[in-house]
């Protein structure tokens, strides 16, 4: 057991000040105390009310607001404000029926090595700033390799998100493509808006991006993409990077990413892949068909926080030029510098575009030492099931329609029930019933539009998402849509 009383006997206080609410023992009851809160929020988050909090308003800033506390209080008074005033108005994003966006799920364990690692609080930027840990992130990229067949002769480093992780690809592809103007990126019409604003962030005009048609699938086109790059170099621009996806956000779409590899090859391009959601599919054995495609990357980024079951705040880009990584990212000033052994290991801070980082790689790897990655698997390949599964019941029903094909774990769909006269109508139906299911205890989804036309966005990620939930959505969907 941590002995926490042994720091009240020395000289120093244990926090800011010797007060009594803030002795050892008082700081441990508080620290249990929120453990066993933890662990009762895990088995039922939300309770049964909506998942979706029905304060989107400014209300919800004005219960915050107060002057600035001069004088502290007891923990276990400030605990329990955070349990009535922050928890049921939060949105409970661990509750198995969040089907939206991409569901961010985390299981206890990330929870717990998340205290621990607040706890050593390791700054993961120098070797030095936190060895274990370096050496722990080290092993996990590359078992994030391993997971998805990456190329051993790779490497990474983690993230804080897909944004960075995007960003930090991109970075590198205009890197490597050199100085000069003309620089032109290809992105699909599906590619995620964190590539735009990276694009944004490199100072690079709109017009260097060329967006690129996609199929019926919603695929980027290898074809247009070869002639967009002929023609554009007959045009004395400077092709450069694809940008291109595993998983969209709108519909789960994969690119033909063997073919895309193949062209960037041909052509000299940095082919970086935005694998944030859906590339982790290719963990399960029904998305195995991916890794060829994600081996051929330059660079790519993966989300475990989407689909890993850890804490937001974990990303990861992958890359195959290790040596060309370290060259972009390292900079040292004097103060930064370590000695010749230490140097040979080869720094964090060289691998990204952070300096001080938290030890994030701790919730991976105690994840993957508890779970293993043979179950981390399983559950991704139920969530490939289960999307099937839910895609089949809605095309087998009157009155539904898939929007598009299912690559990974996303359903987009739309009630189209007969009768209704316009397009723009449906679209307002459609809006409507993702308003009432949300409405619902315990459901979460959300929207897009493919085409133009509005859709029903249904992603299966969850650590806790059953068969049973699946079924209760799709039981939701269709008691609503009767309503409208
Ligand atoms: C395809 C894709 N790329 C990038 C991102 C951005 O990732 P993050 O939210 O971790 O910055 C997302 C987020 O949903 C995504 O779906």
């Amino acid at each position: 057991m941590i002995n926490l009383g042994a720091m009240e006997e020395g000289p120093r206080t244990f926090e800011l000040d010797g007060r009594d609410a803030l002795s050892a023992e008082a700081l441990r009851r508080f620290a249990h105390e929120a453990v066993d809160w933890m662990v009762d929020y895990m088995t039922e988050p939300g309770g049964d009310g909506p998942i979706l909090s029905p304060k989107l308003t400014k209300d919800v800033f004005d219960l915050f607001r107060e002057e600035l506390p001069n004088e502290g209080s007891e923990p276990g008074a400030v605990f329990e404000e955070f349990r009535e005033k922050i928890v049921p108005d939060a949105t409970h994003l661990q509750s198995p029926g969040n089907f939206a966006y991409i569901p961010n799920s985390t299981g206890v364990i990330g929870v717990v090595a998340d205290i621990l690692t607040a706890t050593m609080n390791q700054n993961v930027s120098l070797v030095r700033g936190g060895p274990t840990a370096a050496a722990v992130e080290a092993q996990v990229v590359g078992w994030l390799q391993s997971l998805l067949g990456y190329p051993k002769s790779g490497g990474g480093v983690l993230t804080s998100g897909g944004s960075l992780a995007n960003l930090m690809g991109l970075a590198l592809a205009r890197h490597r493509a050199g100085a000069g103007d003309n620089l032109t990126f290809y992105f699909s019409e599906e590619t995620h808006s964190s590539m735009d604003r990276a694009l944004r962030f490199l100072g690079l005009p709109p017009e260097a991006v060329r967006r690129l048609p996609t199929d019926d699938e919603f695929r980027m086109s290898p074809e247009a993409l070869e002639e967009a790059v002929k023609e554009d170099r007959a045009r004395g621009k400077r092709p450069a990077a694809v940008a291109a996806t595993a998983g969209t956000i709108g519909s789960g779409a994969v690119d033909p990413l063997e073919e895309i590899a193949g062209i960037c090859e041909r052509h000299g391009l940095w082919l970086h892949v935005d694998g944030a959601y859906g590339a982790l599919s290719a963990a399960a054995e029904s998305g195995a068909w991916m890794r060829s495609g994600l081996a051929r990357t330059d660079s790519l980024s993966i989300d475990p926080h989407k689909w890993l079951f850890v804490p937001v705040g974990t990303s990861c880009l992958l890359v195959r030029d290790v040596d060309f990584m370290r060259r972009f990212f390292t900079a040292v000033p004097e103060y930064l510098k370590v000695s010749v052994t230490e140097g040979e290991i080869g720094q964090p801070m060289e691998h990204t575009m952070e300096l001080s980082r938290r030890f994030r790689a701790l919730r991976l790897w105690m994840s993957f030492k508890i779970y293993g990655a043979r179950a981390v698997r399983e559950k991704i390949e139920d969530h490939l099931r289960w999307t099937q599964l839910f895609a089949s019941w809605v095309e087998a029903a009157s009155g539904f329609e898939l929007s598009a094909p299912v690559m990974t774990s996303t359903v987009c769909f739309r009630y189209v029930p007969p009768g209704v006269e316009s397009e723009e109508a449906l679209d307002r139906l459609n809006e409507e019933l993702m308003e009432r299911v949300n409405r619902e205890p315990g459901l979460f989804v959300s929207r897009n539009r493919l085409r133009g036309r509005f859709t029903q966005r249904v992603c299966i990620t969850h650590l806790r998402t059953t068969e049973e939930d699946i079924r209760r959505l799709w039981e939701a969907y269709q008691k609503l849509a009767v309503t409208l």
